[in-house]
Order: structure tokens, then sequence, then C-alpha cells
């Protein structure tokens, strides 16, 4: 797929068909993600990035927490938790700006296998869900220094799944010339 397509017509699925996916499609996601931009210079220690594959039942039912727009989530045949090592980039601690570039390398890779997929939140920010972060952070056995910044549900798409139309914002409104 042409790389501009790819941008452009990538879309969040939330319904997959009841197939597995593969070790070395997992592979060739994880190998997509790794080509992300990250700071610190090019060499393997400020690549901060660590990779959770999710395929048990059980580990799944607990990131779909209670809320009902999110048990999807169990459905998934694959999840990607995206995690940064808070031991790497500690001086300007990019973690998830660097983490995020990954993630959305791995859903653009995502939709060009022919697979869809999106982002769920892992509550990063909400003061009103400290406690939901911490049963995401529980179910995947986190240790201190590894801080979660996304879930990724991946599945072949099912294709009753009916997609709200998205509407986007005007280039024109958005973009500012020199200065603001
Ligand atoms: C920070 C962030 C959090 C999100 N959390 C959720 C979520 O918890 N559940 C969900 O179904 N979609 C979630 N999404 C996906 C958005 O709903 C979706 O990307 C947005 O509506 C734009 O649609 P598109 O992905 O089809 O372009 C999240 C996306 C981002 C960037």
């Amino acid at each position: 797929m042409e790389t501009i397509d790819c941008i452009k017509t990538r879309i969040s699925v939330r319904k997959y068909l009841d197939k597995e996916i593969s070790d070395e499609t997992v592979r060739q996601l994880i190998g997509c993600a790794r080509h992300a931009p990250f700071g610190g210079g090019p060499k393997k220690e400020p690549q901060l990035w660590e990779f959770i594959i999710i395929k048990d039942k059980i580990i799944k039912e607990k990131l779909a927490l209670e809320y009902e727009d999110r048990q999807f989530v169990k459905q998934a045949p694959l999840i990607i938790a995206v995690c940064a090592d808070k031991t790497k980039d500690q001086k300007y601690k990019n973690w998830e700006i660097t983490a995020s570039l990954a993630t959305q390398n791995l859903l653009l890779a995502s939709y060009d296998l022919g697979l869809g997929a999106c982002f769920i939140t892992t509550f990063t920010h909400h003061k009103t869900h400290k406690e939901e972060r911490r049963k995401l952070i529980e179910a995947l056995n986190l240790p201190e220094h590894i801080e979660l910044i996304a879930l990724i549900t991946i599945g072949y798409p099912d294709p009753s799944e009916e997609i709200e139309k998205k509407e986007l914002r005007e280039i024109d409104e958005m973009t500012h010339f020199n200065a603001w």
C-alpha cells in the first residue's frame, strides 16, 4: 500500500473475525514499531519501548475492565501493550512521546497487513481513573520502571462492523504560518 493512502485511509477497527494472528505477523508488527524515531542518538540504548504480546483470554478480560464500550477488547485476537522503560532517557523523560511514535507505526503496519487495530486508553493522565490504571498495570504484572503507554487491539476486520464516518478538521483551520 502507498504510504500516503495508508495514513489517510486507516481507521480504528473494533470488531474482529475469530482468526488467529500468526507469530510471524506479530514479529512483522514489532519489526515496524522499532523503526519509529527515538531521541538520544542512533544506538540501541535509548530505544526505550517494550511490547507485551497478549493472547491469553484471562488477561484480555482483565484489560477490558468493566466499561461497556471497552468489551470488544476481550474479542480481539491480539493485544499489544506498548510500554516504556523509564530507566532509559532519564534526562528528558520523553517516554510517552517515544512510545507513541512506535504505537502509530503499529497502527499503520497493522492496516497495511490487512489487519484492523484500535488504540485503547491506559488512563495515563486520568486523575479520575487511577484505580482502572492500577488494574491494567496489575493484570500485566508491570514492574515499577515500566510505564504503560497504550494498548492496541488487533485482528482481522469483521466486515459487518458499522463504522461511523469521521469528521476531520479543515487543514486551514489548524495551520499557522511562521508563528501563531
Ligand atoms: C489517546 C487515545 C486514546 C484512545 N482511547 C480509546 C479507547 O479507550 N477506546 C476506543 O474505542 N478508542 C480509543 N481511541 C481511538 C479513537 O477513538 C480514534 O482514534 C478516534 O476516534 C479517531 O478515529 P480513527 O482512529 O478511526 O481515525 C483512542 C485514541 C487515542 C489517540
